[in-house]
């Protein structure tokens, strides 16, 4: 069991800012613990399977955040966007305060699966390229895809910054128009330029799956939700087993 922690640094662990704010949120009424309104953000408190409202909404205590997000087009992955809005103005301000980063980007018009958390380990564990991990992109395409276009996706292609070919590693045509290709690396505008390479084109891309996540089908565009232990266990596991 997890040692009891200062209300105070419990809020502040959750991003709800500095911790003299997090105490006056407590003075002000502002905060209740497991459905009763706190008094005190000196009381230590037991962190399992705690669930704090403040200002009125309800919030899970996480000690690390891991969530999965559904990315509508038109939104940039960073926190310092160029010319779109950025996915953490999608997300609960706690998130951004605590410094939550997408575990690998997607382009801006790219929509579907991100993994987004403020566990650096786990960052690294999930991007690293030595891991392998298989991401699952559905690509829709303007011309009909063709078993000369797939066979050489597998076989690899070469793209213009780098002799290594890129292989996909494994293609499912769902429908004339409409590929799920697996790749395991995440080079820059990997699947576009893959596809521009073998002929054809990306007319809309969305992410399905990483490693052995898949998206949720009752994941709404815009909506995010927590990882829970089995989750991350899935995730794990697509790690470990390389
Ligand atoms: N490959 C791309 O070309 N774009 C993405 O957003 C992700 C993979």
């Amino acid at each position: 069991m997890a040692k009891p922690i200062s209300l105070e640094k419990i809020l502040f662990s959750q991003g709800f800012g500095t911790r003299r704010y997090c105490s006056d949120l407590v003075y002000a009424d502002l905060v209740k613990v497991n459905g009763v309104v706190a008094e005190d953000p000196e009381e230590r408190i037991p962190t399992e399977g705690l669930i704090l409202n403040v200002e009125g909404k309800d919030w899970e205590y996480h000690e690390k955040a891991y969530i999965a997000f559904n990315k509508p087009p038109n939104y940039e992955c960073s926190h310092k966007t160029t010319h779109h809005p950025s996915i953490y103005s999608l997300l609960p301000a706690p998130f951004v305060e605590r410094g939550l980063q997408c575990v690998g980007r997607l382009d801006y018009d790219t929509t579907g699966l991100l993994l987004i958390s403020d566990d650096g380990q786990f960052i690294h564990k999930m991007t690293t390229p030595k891991k392998n991990i298989g991401k699952v992109y559905e690509i829709t395409t303007p011309d009909p895809i063709t078993q000369y276009q797939i066979d050489h996706l597998m076989n690899g292609v070469i793209l213009d910054d780098d002799p290594r070919p890129c292989y996909a590693t494994a293609c499912k045509q769902v429908s004339e128009n409409v590929l799920a290709m697996t790749i395991v690396e995440g080079r820059y505008h990997q699947v576009k330029r893959m596809m521009a390479a073998v002929g054809n084109h990306v007319a809309k891309l969305h992410r399905t799956e990483i490693g052995a996540y898949v998206m949720p089908a009752d994941l709404a565009e815009g909506q995010w939700r927590w990882l829970y232990e089995d989750d991350l266990k899935q995730l794990s596991q697509s790690v470990d087993a390389k």
